[in-house]
């Protein structure tokens, strides 16, 4: 499939993640109507509304404060700082996290690694090349001349020990059971170099997401930041930072 050097960003993320909460609001809101027509009771006309209230203002902080679809930036710059180097995106996905580097740090390269399976189709439906849609992206934003796409798993990393200067991980890692999450972690820290930097982002379950979407978020990354920063630990790498973003629970951390 050619690409257009002018075509957009389309990160592809399901739309129920986007729009999903407008089905409610059409819902409670018909409902709503309904009642008032019927003229009923106070208590479940205030039920419906608050339900309408609710829905209406989950999809504002889906859609303007998640931002699930939209360009991201480094949650943190101290981040290969040097600004250069060989990156590895381990789940790059259609390329967000890519993105998100390689726009932030001119100088460097990336390899965007993912399995492109059944994970990458739960997250952005069928298609025939999953590869030609991260391409795609990232001729969008104009960074394809700094990238390559690698097709693995990213329990059994295809890469010698010691080949890269900084690993990221977005909303990745915590798509496996706890022990392919544990095998992963030991894959980043056995392919970075001695003091290079990784990056991992997972889904944070903080009161934005608490408030969007409550006890359907059901996800590896709201394991916690403990079960987190223990973990990345415990590969090999020195905790330095860690932080939050709206959905998003944060570490960067060193490679011993
Ligand atoms: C939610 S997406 C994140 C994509 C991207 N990093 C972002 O920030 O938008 C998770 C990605 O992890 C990939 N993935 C899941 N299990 C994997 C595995 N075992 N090896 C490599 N990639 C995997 C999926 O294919 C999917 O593209």
């Amino acid at each position: 499939m050619p690409v257009s050097a002018n075509s957009h960003l389309d990160f592809g993320y399901l739309w129920w993640l986007n729009y999903g909460h407008l089905i409610v609001v059409a819902a409670a809101g018909a409902i709503l109507l309904l009642g008032y027509k019927r003229k009923w009771s106070k208590w479940p006309m205030l039920l419906v509304g608050a339900l309408v209230l609710w829905s209406s203002a989950a999809f504002l902080v889906t859609r303007f404060v998640i931002k699930v679809n939209g360009r991201t930036s480094l949650p943190t710059q101290s981040f290969l700082r040097s600004g250069a180097g060989r990156v590895l995106d381990i789940g790059a996905g259609t390329g967000r996290s890519s993105i998100m580097v390689l726009e932030s740090r001119p100088q460097a390269t990336l390899v965007a690694l993912d399995l492109f399976g059944e994970s990458f189709e739960q997250h952005f439906g069928r298609s025939d090349s999953p590869q030609q849609r991260l391409l795609a992206n990232l001729k969008a934003a104009g960074v394809e001349q700094r990238a390559t796409i690698q097709t693995a798993d990213m329990r059994k990393l295809p890469f010698e020990p010691a080949t890269f200067d900084a690993v990221v991980s977005a909303y990745a890692m915590d798509h496996l059971n706890r022990q392919g999450s544990i095998q992963s972690l030991a894959e980043a820290a056995r392919v970075v170099k001695p003091g290079g930097d990784f990056l991992l982002m997972v889904i944070g379950n903080d009161p934005w997401a608490q408030f969007a979407f409550g006890p359907l978020l059901k996800h590896g990354g709201t394991r916690g930041p403990a079960w987190w920063t223990g973990r990345v630990q415990e590969a090999g790498f020195q905790v330095l930072e860690e932080g939050t973003r709206p959905l998003t629970l944060y570490l960067l951390a060193r490679r011993l």
